[in-house]
């Protein structure tokens, strides 16, 4: 009889380390692109009284028609395209990981680029192919097309902007790997507050496209809202993968109030953009560090020694992302949330203390 988890579970989930999250309590937190701003006092009322209305003893609508309609309003979703909501974006990358699992497909990323479409393709069992970027962290359009000759990905994951490099790839390269992709291309729009542009208006011409957005990076991070955007041909078959009442009574209510409101959240990614170009700028005059511009709500940058560094800015209690040692084009990076003006000014001045350490 089989009591050992080497007997039982697969190998590739035995070797995988679990997503960490490290502990931050007390620290100024820049480690997961959250938005630092609180909603305003007058809102959270509001969410206050609908939350004591809510029928908590039912299953949520399990449809949840009143918030995809004011999805389609705030997000301009195109005409004729359907919605399917997720536990966050993650439940949606594992829908359709899921979905497009066959014995023999594959699952294709460009690296570095967000963990988890690797290791979501590693839970449901599918070939995951990483496609490296160049130096510069554009497309290898020459490379990407190549593996997609020779893979045949049913799936395509491409974040734009990406993360954790914060560049927006060229839209032309995007629009060469989604007619070469025998299968779906699936555009991850987690950061679009933060970077303006979009592959919504392009759905209607290219069948094999999806749009992922989130709420998480607007403001909206702990009620994981996770919304996929395409043709209902495609959305219909991913539908079926949905756990049943996955997106639960009080995400519904609160994310409709505050898209009901929603100019709230883009004052904010407002305020959030501005200060990214200070914090890029002064970032760019610390002595030994190479910051890179970012369409997203981090920014990523090298500096030497960036495990010490970002070792002692734990000690001077701030926290970001460590990326060294992730893949070879991210040696020596690290990557930092834009957080409010005086988070930010606590970060710059902890890692100029830490760099002269
Ligand atoms: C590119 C990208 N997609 C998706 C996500 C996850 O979003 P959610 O909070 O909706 O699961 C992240 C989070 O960091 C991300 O960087």
């Amino acid at each position: 009889m089989s009591k050992n988890p080497e007997d039982v579970i697969r190998a590739e989930i035995r070797e995988l380390k679990a997503y960490p999250v490290p502990d931050s309590t007390g620290m100024v937190k820049l480690d997961a692109m959250e938005n630092p701003y609180r909603l305003p006092p007058e809102l959270r009322g509001r969410l206050a009284r609908l939350v004591e209305e809510a029928a908590l003893n039912r299953y949520p609508d399990a449809g949840a028609p009143a918030l995809k309609a004011r999805l389609r309003r705030a997000l301009g979703v195109p005409e004729g395209m359907e919605l399917l909501l997720g536990n966050g974006s993650d439940e949606l990358i594992q829908v359709l990981a899921l979905a497009a699992r066959k014995p023999d497909a594959a699952v294709l990323g460009v690296e570095p680029s967000f963990v988890m479409f690797r290791m979501i393709a590693t839970f449901a069992g599918a070939r995951y192919v990483g496609v490296d970027v160049r130096d510069d962290y554009s497309l290898d359009i020459e490379k990407l097309l190549a593996a997609i000759e020779r893979h045949r990905p049913g799936l395509v994951f491409i974040a734009y902007p990406n993360n954790p490099t914060g560049n927006l790839f060229d839209a032309g390269l995007i629009e060469r790997v989604i007619e070469a992709a025998p299968g779906l291309v699936v555009i991850d729009e987690a950061y679009h507050a933060f970077a303006g542009h979009s592959f919504l208006p392009r759905l209607a011409r290219q069948p094999n496209l999806l749009v992922m957005r989130t709420l998480s990076k607007l403001g909206l991070a702990g009620i994981r809202l996770g919304v996929l955007i395409g043709p209902p041909r495609w959305i219909g078959e991913l539908d079926k993968l949905r756990l049943p009442y996955n997106v639960n009574t009080l995400t519904q209510l609160i994310a409709a109030e505050v898209l009901e409101h929603g100019s709230v959240l883009t004052e904010q990614a407002a305020a959030i953009k501005l200060e990214r170009s200070r914090l890029l700028r002064e970032l760019q005059r610390v002595p030994g560090v190479t910051a890179y511009p970012s369409y997203a709500n981090f920014i990523l940058f090298k500096i030497s020694q960036a495990g010490r560094v970002f070792e002692a800015l734990k000690q001077h209690g701030v926290l970001i992302k460590n990326l060294h040692g992730s893949h070879r084009l991210l040696a020596d990076c690290l990557r930092v949330t834009v957080g409010t003006p005086d988070e930010n000014t606590a970060f710059l001045s902890a890692l100029t203390r830490s760099v002269d350490a």
